[in-house]
């Protein structure tokens, strides 16, 4: 059964399509009239993501305030044939969590339980509405850390970053919040709801179905309660901007110290375009006078101060040109703001083409190399600017200039990922925005299986239709 507002692009919708009246009128009684959005205003949010590149108009957004109410919007829905766009903070980044045209938008908003922190297990029980901030400093009163770190913590949620598996800071250390995930609470297409929330080190029941709903992008489940594993707290910073003069160099410097350093949190990297960019925006100057090849920011974080263990790691050294060390929390948050910026400057010049790409380490120095003139050649005019998470081999790669629906720039770059035996997606998911790109780097084989497991568990198709498969008649657009 095709679900209605599930086929298509639908990027030309504009008015807002109608539920069924009865289906409307169960809804309504499920989750309350006043969380029943229908009028522009309040809608609009909801419907454009946060690039502002992906849009479409829901036929209604609800809003429920608990597990019970989402089983019983999804088994309407489910029964009405009706798609389903689960949405968490809005702050994904490849059009996964707003409507193309047609679909009901559940947003997970009020979901927002944070249970106390069990400090014997190290792990917490929060709604999927619940904010990353709101997790990480729960953990903090409990002298414990939820390591899950992104410049949009403060909005971005519990259920979305489960959905998106989103990786961020310190996935070098941590890694992705999967690794975080110990059980979820669930509700599936046609409104059961699985629980697996004891946080059992060890369980091995069968198939491992909270795993396997993180980084599923709302395709399989709704994800609305998660306990997760919290880390033991690391107070004690210590942070580091070098400018070296090459990718390569970047490399060297990160083997070099990855042996040295103990507590190494994070390793990220950016470039003098960003950092223009980044100035342009935040009104302030560039850390050194001569901009070097390539920035990275060094941070190690433990329980005694790890200053002087960062400074002789990187004293000892090859290839660090100016260098910036970080005393207090005040200098540590002015360091890491010429990277974290980065994504809000570039929105401020333009609507980007966000990729999310991971390379083999040592494929990192050629793909850098090349990159900006495969783009030049592709899309004449188009700006590049690269920045990432240098420890993960994750470099994003955003593009100004483009129209929306052209994506020669986007296809040059993918290939060229493919080609060097990347991952088209490193931590934003595949979204609507990457799906016709999907078997650059996954096998029929594999999307077979895939595809299968997405029938089995949504055999009409309603949650999040087009995210990751893409849906018939989509194809890379600007590309033929
Ligand atoms: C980041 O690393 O800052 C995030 O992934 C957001 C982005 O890519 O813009
Ligand atoms: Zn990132």
């Amino acid at each position: 059964m095709p679900a209605p507002g599930a086929g298509g692009n639908n990027r030309n919708v504009t008015a807002r399509p109608s539920l069924p009246q009865s289906l409307l009128h169960d809804l309504r009684a499920v989750v309350g009239d006043q969380h029943v959005l229908d009028d522009p205003g309040l809608t609009a949010s909801y419907e454009t993501d946060w690039t502002r590149r992906f849009h479409g108009v829901a036929s209604a957004v609800l809003r429920p305030g608990s597990t019970e109410q989402v089983a019983a919007v999804l088994r309407s829905c489910y029964e009405a044939g009706i798609a389903v766009v689960p949405q968490g903070g809005n702050t994904g980044l490849v059009g996964g969590s707003v409507p193309r045209g047609g679909e009901v938008v559940l947003s997970l908003a009020r979901l927002d339980t944070l249970e106390a922190v069990d400090p014997v297990s190290a792990q917490v029980t929060a709604g999927a509405g619940v904010s990353i901030t709101t997790v990480q400093d729960a953990a903090s009163a409990a002298g414990l850390q939820y390591p899950v770190d992104l410049a949009s913590r403060d909005t971005a949620t519990v259920g979305g970053t489960i959905a998106t598996n989103a990786g961020g800071m310190r996935v070098l250390r941590y890694g992705p919040t999967r690794q975080r995930v110990v059980g979820v609470e669930a509700v599936l297409a046609d409104g059961s709801v699985i629980s697996r929330m004891a946080g059992l080190a060890k369980d091995n029941s069968g198939y491992e179905l909270s795993q396997l709903f993180a980084g599923s992008e709302g395709t399989l489940a709704v994800v609305t309660r998660a306990r997760l594993q919290l880390a033991p707290a690391t107070p004690a910073r210590a942070t580091a901007l070098l400018g070296v003069a090459s990718v390569e160099a970047a490399l060297s410097l990160l083997q070099h110290i990855r042996h040295q350093l103990r507590d190494m949190d994070a390793v990220e990297a950016f470039f003098h375009e960003g950092v223009e960019l980044v100035c342009r925006h935040t009104g302030g100057s560039p850390p050194f006078d001569t901009p070097p090849g390539c920035y990275l920011l060094v941070e190690c974080a433990g329980t005694e101060d790890p200053s002087e263990q960062l400074a002789t790691a990187l004293e000892s050294c090859p290839g660090v040109g100016d260098s910036a060390f970080a005393v207090d929390r005040a200098q540590q948050q002015a360091l890491w703001r010429y990277r974290e910026a980065h994504t809000e400057a570039i929105n401020a010049e333009g609507i980007p083409h966000k990729l999310d790409v991971t390379l083999p380490l040592a494929a990192l120095p050629e793909f850098e190399a090349v990159v900006r003139d495969r783009v030049a050649e592709a899309a004449p005019g188009a700006r590049p600017i690269l920045f990432g998470h240098l420890g993960d081999g994750n470099l994003h790669v955003n593009i100004l200039g483009p129209e929306a629906d052209d994506d020669r720039a986007t296809d040059v770059v993918l290939r060229l990922v493919a080609s060097l035996g990347g991952s088209i997606s490193a931590e934003h998911g595949i979204g609507r925005a990457k799906a016709p790109w999907l078997h650059l780097t996954r096998s029929p084989a594999d999307i077979a299986a895939m595809r299968a497991i997405k029938d089995a568990l949504d055999p009409s198709g309603i949650l999040n239709p087009g995210v990751i498969f893409g849906l018939p008649g989509d194809h890379a657009a600007g590309n033929g």
